[in-house]
């Protein structure tokens, strides 16, 4: 095509963009308290601010006209009563919470927002909020020197967004992600902004195509939607954690996820029939690889109908998933939302019948092209829609099915604009929208959908779901893997930054296809990625149709073996990873961390997209480019160590670190534990006893919490847990443990190794006061708890 050419560029084909007009919302005509609520009347329209918590304030804007609040199925919250204090002067009014202040001059129309010491966190300076000449609803913020953002969901590209300018509109991208490849399958309209240390978050909850420009312009940015009205919200932090608990506050928390979700998963488009499947796992075991789950892909399914089985390439479905769960692996089929048009197929016939599908306005039921040829699309904004998608799944339950992956759901459709008409009608429980405005909800509402009904049907049991589209809140529902990326080293490079900005978007589990989606993966390649993957929230190799082979032996035993020893790596930190996600669960903080999120003074953290935290005290730096067995690391103050060597590091400076094939460099924190347990081939298998690393630093208090229970049900939301805290002192020839327990769980382990790392001294050991023996072994030095 000659727009793919140079032709493109040619002199005569250039545009002079005019700067796109700004009309301000204008001058303060009135105002007004009410409740938790200050009502501002300007010239042209009317804003609203609503204080949600001590520190969270909502605006929501109309520049043109009446306001009144809006919000998505994003938020869950609701708003807590709180005092707030308000004071009219003749050009400004003040307002205040606790721990936000609002200071707002009324010619023209400006608002200030700032902590409670005082220091500016969001301000308009000359510009404000308004609308464009078509319009659009902008509101501009300035932007100092020193911020840094962060979040906005799924995104190529480095860390740090400065300099981009980023689009919310949930696209099925199978061309190549690169760092101009925007938007892909996720909307998060959600930022944090790290000002000198400090961090404050903005969430612009708005369902039509919107806008984040930290580009175009030096002092400001802005932030517009292409319809609708203004509406924000202001967190006010200060530390990166403290942002992510009120945005998780907003828009709600993960679920604790089955422990049979965490651990490792194979998919292929597509394990074809049943006798392929049942030789995958035998595969797996008689290699002594561990896996949790098996990936059906399109091809189960007969002619592509949702809610089916081939019986010819599956003749048995539900005794394969009963024998494969004896073998501790689940069956995870894919479930897209297009409906074949076919009038001998129940799903089609019943929803027809019931009104379920997308239709316009004057009728007709919206037909577009997916798999399966021509097909429908359940209105999942229709509350009875949701409900009778969720029911069908019973199918998938009574087959002994816990898992579902729910794909294609930007909607995308094989056509031109890749989604449905944008005049598509959603009946929105009797509020109809078009599609133009609801179309980034498509897949937050079917995950819903899939994952309560679900919930209904499994007796207690947690289900999984895992999505490719979805909006704020998606958390709430589903583990998010990045699409179809491929098999390159950028890719691989690019998950770091795309997984960290999505765990800081609420989204904390999450990861990418392992070894690459399209193109050819290769030893080297897949070997370092499954390094990676053992470290990521979600573990997923997946490739496509007709690219090579990419289960781990597929490049021969010199890979296969380290590969083996990575997945196995997997399990061993399990006990680690899933107190991770109970901390994600209770306090939104992301489980693959950027470094600033706990260094946040330190800016030398602020731009590394090549490094994760896993948790608060380990650091991963894989090697991501071929060929290569050395690397520059950068490990922040303190003191760590190698965890494969005992080698100490120390902290606020670069080290070049080697790792060869076969090793991924993890280094964990002196003064800090780490929880590991046995080795398994699936987390069916229960640990007998557990490992507590303790990395010992001389005079220093660490502690961890251990969580667990029975990894399967929701029993832990009735007390049946079992949680230990630990606090370790060391002092002079001391080490002191103090441990407390709580909750009802009793767990399968009975036993804790506390293994002792870097002390070469002598030195007595105490837990609660009493002494407890020391036994060294070689260079092992390790002591029993029990419980
Ligand atoms: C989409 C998905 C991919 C899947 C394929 C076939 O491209 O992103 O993961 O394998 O569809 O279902």
């Amino acid at each position: 095509m000659l727009e793919d050419s140079s032709f493109a560029i040619q002199p005569s084909q250039s545009k002079i963009f005019a700067k796109s007009t700004f009309f301000d919302i204008g001058n303060l005509v009135s105002s007004q308290k009410s409740g938790p609520e200050v009502i501002l009347q300007t010239e042209t329209g009317k804003v609203i601010i609503k204080f949600i918590r001590e520190d969270i304030v909502q605006i929501t804007a109309n520049p043109l006209g009446d306001s009144c609040f809006v919000s998505s199925p994003a938020v869950v919250a609701e708003s807590q009563p709180i005092d707030i204090k308000y004071r009219e002067e003749t050009d400004s009014i003040y307002c205040h919470s606790l721990k936000l202040i609002l200071a707002i001059t009324k010619c023209p129309l400006r608002i200030t927002i700032l902590d409670a010491k005082g220091n500016v966190i969001v301000s308009e300076g000359q510009r404000g909020m308004g609308y464009g000449s078509s319009k659009e609803v902008i509101c501009f913020k300035e932007m100092s020197e020193t911020d840094y953002f962060y979040g906005f969901g799924e995104k190529t590209g480095y860390l740090n967004k400065r300099g981009e300018k980023l689009t919310m509109w949930n696209t099925d991208v199978y061309a190549p992600h690169n760092p101009e490849t925007d938007p892909l399958y996720q909307s998060i309209p959600f930022f944090i902004t790290l000002r000198d240390g400090k961090a404050h978050g903005v969430f612009f909850d708005h369902t039509f195509r919107s806008t984040f420009d930290l580009q175009s312009e030096e002092k400001y940015y802005s932030f517009s939607a292409d319809g609708g009205l203004l509406n924000y919200y202001v967190m006010v932090g200060p530390s990166p954690r403290d942002v992510l608990e009120q945005y998780t506050f907003l828009t709600g928390r993960m679920p604790i996820p089955p422990k049979w979700a965490i651990g490792y998963h194979q998919s292929r488009y597509s394990y074809e029939t049943e006798e392929e499947v049942l030789t995958l796992a035998k595969t797996f075991i008689k290699k002594e690889i561990p896996l949790d789950a098996i990936y059906l892909d399109i091809h189960y399914m007969d002619g592509y109908r949702v809610f089916t089985f081939d019986k010819n390439k599956f003749p048995n479905p539900e005794k394969m998933v009963t024998e494969l769960k004896k073998l501790g692996i689940r069956i995870v089929p894919i479930v897209d939302p297009g409906v074949k048009q076919d009038v001998e197929y129940p799903i089609y016939k019943e929803g027809i019948q019931q009104d379920y599908f997308c239709k316009y306005i004057e009728g007709p039921v919206y037909i577009g092209d997916v798999w399966a040829g021509r097909s429908v699309f359940p209105d999942f904004t229709k509350k009875s829609v949701k409900e009778w998608w969720g029911t069908k799944h019973k199918y998938y339950t009574d087959l002994g099915i816990e898992g579902i992956w729910n794909d294609m759901n930007e909607p995308a459709v094989f056509n031109e604009s890749k989604t449905m008409d944008l005049s598509v009608m959603h009946h929105n429980n009797g509020n109809p929208k078009s599609h133009r405005e609801l179309h980034n909800l498509y897949g937050l509402l079917m995950s819903e959908a899939t994952y309560e009904g679900l919930k209904k049907e499994l007796n207690g049991l947690r289900p999984f779901v895992l999505t490719r589209a979805g909006y704020s809140g998606i958390q709430r529902y589903a583990a998010v893997w990045t699409g179809d990326n491929r098999s390159f080293w950028e890719h691989l490079q690019m998950t770091l930054p795309m997984i960290m900005n999505l765990g800081l978007s609420g989204v904390a589990f999450s990861g990418a296809d392992v070894g690459g989606f399209a193109h050819n993966s290769n030893g080297e390649l897949l070997t370092r990625w499954t390094q990676v993957g053992a470290f990521t929230p979600y573990f997923r190799n997946h490739s496509v149709l007709e690219s090579v082979r990419q289960e781990p032996w597929s490049f021969g035993e010199k890979y296969e073996e380290i590969m083996k020893r990575y997945i196995e790596l997997r399990y061993e930190w399990l006990p680690q990873l899933y107190t991770l996600f109970v901390e994600s669960n209770r306090t939104g903080a992301p489980i693959m961390r950027p470094l600033f999120f706990e260094y946040p003074s330190d800016e030398q953290t602020y731009q590394i997209s090549d490094q994760f935290m896993f948790g608060d005290n380990v650091i991963i730096a894989p090697i991501m480019e071929p060929g290569k067995t050395h690397r520059t690391v950068f490990l922040p103050e303190g003191r760590w160590v190698d965890y494969w060597t005992e080698e100490d590091y120390d902290g606020k400076q670069y080290h070049l670190v080697k790792a060869e094939l076969n090793t991924l460099p993890i280094f964990v924190k002196k003064g800090s534990m780490i929880l590991h347990g046995q080795k398994k081939l699936s987390t069916n298998i229960k640990d007998e006893k557990l490992f507590l690393h303790f990395y010992y630093e001389p005079n220093s208090t660490s502690s961890f919490t251990l969580y667990d229970d029975d990894g399967m049900t929701f029993s832990y939301l009735d007390g049946v847990y079992f949680k230990q805290t630990f606090e370790v002192k060391t002092t002079l020839g001391k080490i002191e443990i103090y441990t407390k327990t709580e909750g009802s769980y009793q767990p399968e382990w009975s036993e804790i190794e506390f293994v002792i790392h870097g002390s070469q001294k002598d030195f007595d050991l105490y837990l609660n006061g009493s002494q407890l023996d020391i036994i060294k072994e070689q260079d092992r030095v390790t002591a029993l708890m029990y419980h």
